[in-house]
């Protein structure tokens, strides 16, 4: 078999078979495929598509190219979550704790920010203490006494899916319902779950700026999970403002205790309810109906936030900040972003809402930059409410005096402002199953 044939084939429009489809993860994986071949490749597939078994096939072929975690030693249904990333989305930090506390093992491995988005790591390593780095027999062991971890990824996941993102990622070949489908669901695969729930964001702040797409990525991912005999499921959720009102590491952690205490934002505890009740149907805990109540149940009897605390502490982590949120350490600078004029908060872009966090200290421009834990954007008024000129809009938590001014120019350039009261938000979409 021969490379050519198959960009070839594929440059023709033609469907390229398992066999082929193997022959070029694998090759490349090992590095006998050179990168101007895998790069023909995909621009031949960002051209001509791939159809749903050939997407799938390519999905499995990455999953197997590096470790299968086997979490079969956690007793019951495992359920996992995947966001595909966005501005103040700490949905993990409470749904983790809801879903564990009703019963459901929780064995997750999480990411760290980049770019604009934040990552579940980075934010609870801003509790004092906590590690994520704990080993594969520690987290299992915690998984089993106390029914939830978070983790860094363990082993060598999906390496085929780390060298073909890198190549995609400078021969613009990222844009691709079936790449972007194959890149996440092969992680997914290769985490061992039983059942997969996909959190889609769309808006502003989502890779999928539109709903149609959004949509299409969300059946393609779903798609992919069933034919490999996982339940999937995908909310499609909104990110086209941030959600909650915290973006920042320690501030999200913040809000995700006082959404677990049953007073957080509205929108955020909202989604985090839905998301948590299909994982609980996923684990086939009852009907939706009824996995909601026992996810609004959770929250208001406590087990949730203790569930939260006992993971917290078995990962090292200082639980007195938890139960004193004003423990944090808190950023050396605050300054009050103010309205430059009255009127409705028409529009909020997320990503530029995010840029502004990272800019503060909160996110990282290059995978090796260090972060602060501290900084970032609370934001007092979102997309629909009413300001009147001189109001504070957000405040700014930084230890880099230097980009408080760059900070505040762009969060003011994310807000746009209108005379008319703009049409309500949804939260979630649509359910893809
Ligand atoms: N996230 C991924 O993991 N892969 C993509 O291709 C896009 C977003």
């Amino acid at each position: 078999m021969r490379m050519y044939d198959i960009i070839m084939a594929k440059r023709l429009g033609q469907v390229l078979t398992d066999e082929q489809i193997r022959f070029a993860v694998e090759g490349f994986t090992r590095g006998c495929i050179p990168d101007y071949q895998m790069s023909a490749l995909l621009m031949a597939i960002c051209f001509q598509g791939m159809n749903e078994h050939e997407t799938a096939y390519l999905t499995d072929c990455m999953a197997r190219s590096g470790d299968m975690i086997d979490l079969s030693p956690i007793p019951g249904v495992k359920v996992d979550k995947h966001s595909t990333g966005g501005v103040g989305d700490k949905t993990s930090l409470v749904i983790g704790p809801i879903v564990a506390s009703c019963g459901v093992p929780v064995a997750k491995m999480s990411g760290r920010g980049l770019g604009h988005t934040g990552g579940t790591l980075d934010k609870l390593e801003s509790i004092p203490g906590l590690s994520v780095d704990i080993g594969k027999e520690r987290f299992f062991e915690i998984v089993r006494d106390v029914g939830l971890s978070i983790i860094g990824q363990t082993g060598d996941v999906a390496p085929a899916d780390k060298k073909l993102y890198a190549l995609r990622d400078v021969t613009a070949t990222v844009d691709n319902i079936s790449l972007i489908a194959s890149s996440i669901m092969s992680k997914k695969l290769a985490a061992g779950s039983d059942a997969i729930l996909l959190d889609v964001k769309t808006g502003s702040g989502a890779f999928m700026k539109t709903l149609d797409d959004s949509v299409a990525l969300a059946q393609a991912m779903v798609s992919i999970g069933e034919q490999m005999g996982r339940r999937t499921v995908a909310l499609i959720t909104d990110m086209d403002l941030p959600l909650g009102h915290a973006i920042g590491n320690a501030l999200e952690v913040v809000e995700a205790v006082d959404t677990l205490r049953g007073h957080g934002p509205a929108d955020f505890t909202e989604v985090c309810l839905q998301l948590a009740s299909n994982m609980l149907l996923l684990a086939g805990k009852g009907e939706l109906p009824a996995c909601r109540a026992m996810a609004e149940d959770a929250v208001a009897s406590g087990r949730a936030f203790a569930k939260f605390k006992a993971m917290a502490a078995a990962q090292g982590g200082d639980t007195s900040v938890l139960d004193d949120t004003a423990k944090f350490p808190r950023a050396p600078i605050v300054h009050e972003v103010k309205a430059p004029q009255s009127g409705y908060i028409s529009h909020m872009d997320a990503t530029r809402c995010g840029i502004a966090s990272v800019a503060l200290g909160a996110g990282r421009a290059s995978k090796e930059d260090a972060i602060d834990h501290s900084a970032g954007i609370l934001l007092h008024r979102k997309t629909g409410d009413r300001v009147e000129r001189g109001e504070v809009l957000a405040e700014l938590f930084t230890a880099r005096e230097a980009s408080v001014q760059e900070a505040e120019q762009m969060l003011l350039g994310a807000i746009t402002f209108a005379q008319e009261r703009p049409a309500p938000h949804n939260l979630v979409y649509a359910r893809v199953t």
